[in-house]
């Protein structure tokens, strides 16, 4: 299983905060946004990573992440040059992907909450036997996001819609999507929405007509925000400190994740705490590496 992380776009409701860096590089909390949609990859068990941002911001996020060898995983990178539409991170990756089943993640989405990993590697099994999976969350403002309509009793999927004007559910879609082996020959198919866009929702509409879209509610359990505006952004950045503050943890430390996971040594931990210096961060890879959390 192969997984995206879709980091373009132009930032634009953030500005001027985004005018010279990419808004999946600014700061949530303790560490870049960029971070959590990786670590969510990661807990799924996805280790062959393709980063997709602008021309002008890839570079950045090489220097930052490299080759993804300190996090235990492969990260590849591509340049989207026009930001046209989420689909279209299936064509742009379509020889990554290989004709293997790909996720793909939004790179200002962040998800929080216990059970999250099985959740998830439920979604790669699913990926893995012929379908796809997207996830619902309540949100209060549908009009805003792509929806699905959700059956009562089994949970089936009815519809989905982006962006309605008269939303037929509360239950938004977040941006997070596991897809099987189709995937690149059905992003390929989407056409262009009236307003232009090869939409993440055309192809899930593709496969829910091929009966092969599952939808999974994310509960009361778990956080969802989209940090994309000024104010989601603060709230995301309060979330994750009052989290990690009461705690005493950090939320989607990559290189904490991949330890667990045994996908790095302990040497190589403390060579990642090293690294951050002082910094809050490098203090608690240093007490992961030390096994003062239980797991
Ligand atoms: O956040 C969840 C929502 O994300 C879903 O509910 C919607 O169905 C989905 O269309 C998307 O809606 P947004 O309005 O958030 O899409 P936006 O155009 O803002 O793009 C989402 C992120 O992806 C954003 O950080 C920019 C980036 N992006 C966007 C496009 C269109 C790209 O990297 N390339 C693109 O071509």
């Amino acid at each position: 299983m192969k997984g995206i992380i879709l980091a373009g776009g132009a930032g634009t409701r953030l500005y001027p905060l985004t005018k010279v860096t990419s808004k999946q590089l600014l700061p949530v909390y303790d560490k870049p946004m960029i971070y959590y949609p990786l670590s969510v990859l990661m807990l799924a068990g996805i280790r062959d990573i393709l980063l997709i941002s602008t021309p002008s911001d890839l570079p950045n996020f090489e220097r930052l992440l490299g080759d993804g060898s300190q996090f235990g995983v492969h990260i590849s990178y591509k340049v989207q040059e026009v930001p046209n539409g989420l689909a279209q991170a299936f064509v742009i990756g379509e020889d990554f992907i290989n004709g293997d089943s790909c996720a793909l993640v939004l790179g200002d989405n962040i998800f929080y909450g216990s059970g999250l990993s099985h959740i998830l590697k439920d979604a790669v099994k699913s990926a893995e036997n012929g379908y796809a999976t997207i996830f619902g969350y309540y949100v209060n403002d549908p009009e805003r996001f792509g929806i699905m309509e959700v059956e009562e009793g089994t949970m089936k999927i009815k519809s989905v819609q982006e962006k309605p004007k008269h939303p037929r559910s509360n239950y938004c879609i977040t941006g997070l999507y596991f897809y099987d082996k189709r995937v690149v020959e059905l992003a390929k198919k989407v056409k262009p929405s009236k307003r232009g866009e090869y939409e993440i929702t055309s192809l899930n509409a593709l496969y829910l007509r091929k009966k092969s879209l599952k939808g999974t509610i994310l509960g009361r359990g778990f956080a969802w925000l989209d940090a994309g505006t000024v104010d989601s952004l603060i709230t995301a950045s309060e979330f994750v400190q009052m989290a990690e503050s009461r705690q005493g943890i950090k939320i989607s430390a990559p290189e904490e994740i991949a330890y667990h996971y045994h996908w790095i040594s302990k040497e190589e931990l403390l060579a990642s705490a090293e690294m951050y210096g002082s910094s809050p961060y490098g203090q608690h890879l240093k007490n992961v590496a030390e096994g003062k959390y239980l797991y």
